[in-house]
């Protein structure tokens, strides 16, 4: 029953993909607003993305959990700055995919507490389908939430290419957890719901970043990549940034079970 108690009215608010300082700045102006209409009790973003567009540096992850994030998932871009390796082993909230090589710096999986005390699991997964990762995210995913027996809620961040994958893990997770979320092709798709087990789902939930470039990259750049086939050094667009979420809404009677999942989609302020 305390378990019960802990969990009414919890809420998490997922957004995805934050894409270089525009995808930050857009997220921090967004975040006061959002608090104020929707009260979400935990905030998980993706920020592989944060650090101009590839990767990530303790300074950036800093900057997201002062301004409330509660928790950081990253995604095949996680190594593309190196100050991140030593703050990935230390900062409990910040993690990558938990399917890597265990040899890799980092961990995939964590616990957030509320005020009221709601605790929250996170897992981040990485798809195995044209991305690097050294084993099987549905294998991988037993020993993740075997780390997070007890706790009142959990959100999957399953960051992945192909829609097959992210659809398959929903599936395989129904009933076991709170939401499956997925990342990282930058473009919001319109299938969120709640899965008959009581998992919110969706394939993905876009990015926080600029919607006139190409998945960020500043478009002129991507199409003369694609027209003259050869090496552009691409440059994150500014252009038309835009917030791009979900709010889950947990079960109050059930742990691990969601009421509701609402796409959150809105232009900078
Ligand atoms: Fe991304
Ligand atoms: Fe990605």
């Amino acid at each position: 029953m305390a378990e019960v108690q802990a969990s009414k009215g919890v809420s998490i608010l997922f957004v995805g993909d934050l894409v270089g300082g525009i995808g930050r700045r857009t997220l921090l102006e967004c975040l006061p607003l959002l608090r104020e209409r929707l009260h979400p009790t935990f905030v998980v973003v993706n920020g592989e993305n944060v650090a101009g567009g590839l990767g990530i540096t303790p300074k950036a992850a800093e900057q997201l959990f002062a301004g409330g994030v509660d928790a950081i998932t990253l995604g095949n871009h996680t190594y593309h700055r190196r100050e991140i390796y030593p703050y990935l082993d230390s900062e409990p909230r910040i993690l990558r995919p938990a399917n890597f090589l265990r040899s890799q710096p980092g961990h995939g999986v964590c616990m957030v507490e509320s005020a009221q005390g709601a605790r929250l699991g996170v897992v981040n997964l990485s798809g195995n389908l044209y991305l690097r990762a050294g084993r099987s995210a549905f294998t991988e995913i037993e020993a993740a939430l075997g780390e997070l027996e007890g706790v009142d809620q959990i959100l999957v961040d399953m960051h992945a290419e192909a829609t097959s994958e992210k659809v398959a893990m929903g599936w395989h997770l129904d009933g076991r957890v709170t939401a499956v979320v997925g990342t990282h092709t930058h473009v919001p798709t319109a299938d969120a719901r709640v899965l008959p087990g009581g998992t919110a789902y969706i394939t993905d939930v876009g990015m926080t970043g600029p919607r006139g470039g190409v998945i960020g990259v500043k478009r002129e750049q991507a199409i003369e990549s694609l027209l003259t086939q050869m090496p552009v050094r691409f440059e994150t667009s500014e252009e038309d940034p835009w917030l791009m979420a979900v709010l889950i809404r947990c079960s109050v009677t059930e742990r691990l079970r969601a009421d509701s999942i609402e796409q959150i989609l809105m232009p900078r302020p």
